[in-house]
């Protein structure tokens, strides 16, 4: 598991978040210029969205070295940040919606919770779905091995036998 502790990774995270959401922003600022008639803007917030994901990747790479990735890994954080938002994040933030009385938020944050249970389950049963999926492969790969370990066996049987067939009818033991 990956617990981010030093200031440096705390930064880390926030860069990626900050760069994340300037990503998201963009886009959507580059929807409302196109709706207002400003393609170039538009476009200049697109291009700008492009090199924001490149900026919240290059933090990610030092969060979470793709050579310290696995399969069960990246399942396993993805899930940790889904069952967050749908336990902790989003009740937390509909309780206080509540209390200001913003209906608006309240829906949504209610909303989103839900989708991130779903999410949340959606990748429980994929690291399920990938872990019997790597029993299955072991299971071969063992039967594989014995199997070549039979072959190799009665290989090693099978050569003085040969090696007698091949010698010299005269039965002399000194090899040629
Ligand atoms: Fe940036
Ligand atoms: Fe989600």
């Amino acid at each position: 598991m990956h617990n981010h502790t030093t200031q440096t990774e705390k930064n880390l995270e926030s860069a990626f978040a900050g760069e994340s959401m300037a990503n998201r922003k963009y886009l959507y600022f580059a929807k409302i210029a196109r709706n207002l008639g400003a393609e170039e803007v538009a476009a200049l917030f697109e291009e700008t969205a492009h090199q924001e994901t490149g900026h919240a990747f290059a933090h990610l790479e030092l969060l979470y070295p793709p050579s310290q990735m696995t399969v069960e890994k990246i399942l396993e954080l993805a899930i940790e940040g889904e069952l967050y938002e749908t336990n902790q994040m989003y009740p937390e933030f509909e309780r206080i919606a509540v209390e200001e009385g913003v209906q608006s938020a309240v829906s949504e944050f209610q909303e989103q919770a839900k989708e991130s249970q779903e999410h949340a389950e959606i990748f429980i049963k994929a690291a399920k779905r990938f872990k019997a999926l790597g029993m299955v492969e072991r299971f071969h790969a063992n039967r594989y091995i014995k199997a070549l370990g039979a072959v190799q066996n009665k290989a090693a049987d099978l050569e003085p036998k040969l090696q007698t067939n091949n010698s010299q009818p005269s039965g002399s033991e000194t090899a040629a």
